[in-house]
């Protein structure tokens, strides 16, 4: 993976297997299937953003496969991410998962699939506390022939921790290009993070605006005013400067706009100093060993 000081939203990082991918996606979840998840990701389109994050789970890829279709946007110039759900975790439930949201979606490919969590209620319930480790290799064994067959141009992971990732090395010929998971000023996850790095896995960071968990915090005010930049526009630009790829959500089109001005500033050395002091003052990552779904 080759990590840039990224200028403009088309920018791209290189996942391990040489696909661009651009810096900045727009999230979908909780974006209402119908009218809203359409005009917000046709707002997106608009406003620039090349790359959309959505979920099988987030029940939206209909309204999310019409708008990128409306949009006019060439196939080629967009990257397209979706998730594989908690209650479809094995071989032949993924293959069946993977269609339904390619035909949902209208699309012939995607450009990233994603295993949605590594450890689903059902599945310890099922098959206990260990079997996760031969359901996430059955799965992957499906996600490499999706891959090898050209349905989906990259795979990866999202909230995997270093022991789901270092299992599923075990039986993987090919591994995971990315790792989705929390990262804000709040949520480090400083050892992930590394270990990402260092086996060529690209950090995507979900909920990167903290969920509106720092609209009030007088620190991140304070560096916003220094820039004249809002809360939500250095918070992605702290997790740029980190090497990640921020996943913005929102459904309104200012807020959508504005989420993309972010590529004219640099934080200070202090100022990072300051966001990177924040840790555990918001929000966290959901443990996903013990999650309830
Ligand atoms: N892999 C996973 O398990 C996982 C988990 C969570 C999220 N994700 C992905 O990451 C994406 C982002 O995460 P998230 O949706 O949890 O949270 P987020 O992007 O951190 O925050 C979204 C919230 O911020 C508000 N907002 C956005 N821009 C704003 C602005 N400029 N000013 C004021 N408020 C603003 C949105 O409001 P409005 O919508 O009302 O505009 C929404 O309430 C998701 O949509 C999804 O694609 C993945």
């Amino acid at each position: 993976m080759t990590q840039i000081k990224a200028t403009k939203l088309t920018d791209t990082y290189t996942l391990s297997n040489g696909l661009k991918i651009p810096v900045l996606g727009f999230g979908t979840f909780e974006a209402a299937d119908g009218q809203e998840a359409y005009q917000s990701t046709l707002w997106a389109l608009k406003h620039g953003y090349r790359h959309i994050d959505t979920a099988a789970a987030y029940g939206n890829e209909e309204s999310v496969g019409r708008a990128i279709k409306d949009s006019g946007v060439a196939r080629e110039d967009l990257f397209v991410t979706t998730k594989l759900w908690n209650t479809e975790h094995n071989y032949d439930k993924a293959k069946v998962a993977l269609a339904s949201s390619l035909k949902k979606l209208q699309l012939d490919y995607l450009d990233l699939y994603l295993i949605h969590w590594p450890n689903p209620q059902s599945v310890r319930e099922e098959f206990g506390e260990d079997g996760w480790k031969s359901n996430n290799a059955d799965i992957w064994k499906y996600f490499e022939e999706a891959y090898d067959a050209g349905l989906v141009k990259s795979i990866g992971v999202s909230n995997f921790l270093i022991k789901h990732l270092e299992e599923l090395k075990k039986t993987a010929k090919i591994l995971p290009m990315v790792n989705q998971i929390r990262l804000t000023p709040s949520d480090q996850q400083e050892e992930l993070v590394k270990y990402d790095n260092e086996n060529n896995i690209l950090n995507e960071a979900y909920s990167p605006l903290e969920r509106n968990g720092f609209n009030n915090n007088e620190a991140v005010l304070n560096i916003g005013t220094k820039y004249n930049k809002t809360v939500q526009q250095v918070l992605l630009r702290w997790s740029l400067e980190k090497g990640f790829l921020p996943l913005p959500k929102s459904t309104h089109e200012q807020y959508i706009q504005s989420n993309t001005d972010v590529f004219d500033f640099e934080l200070s050395q202090e100022d990072t100093a300051l966001l990177d002091g924040l840790s555990g003052t918001a929000g966290a990552h959901n443990d996903p060993d013990t999650a309830t779904f």
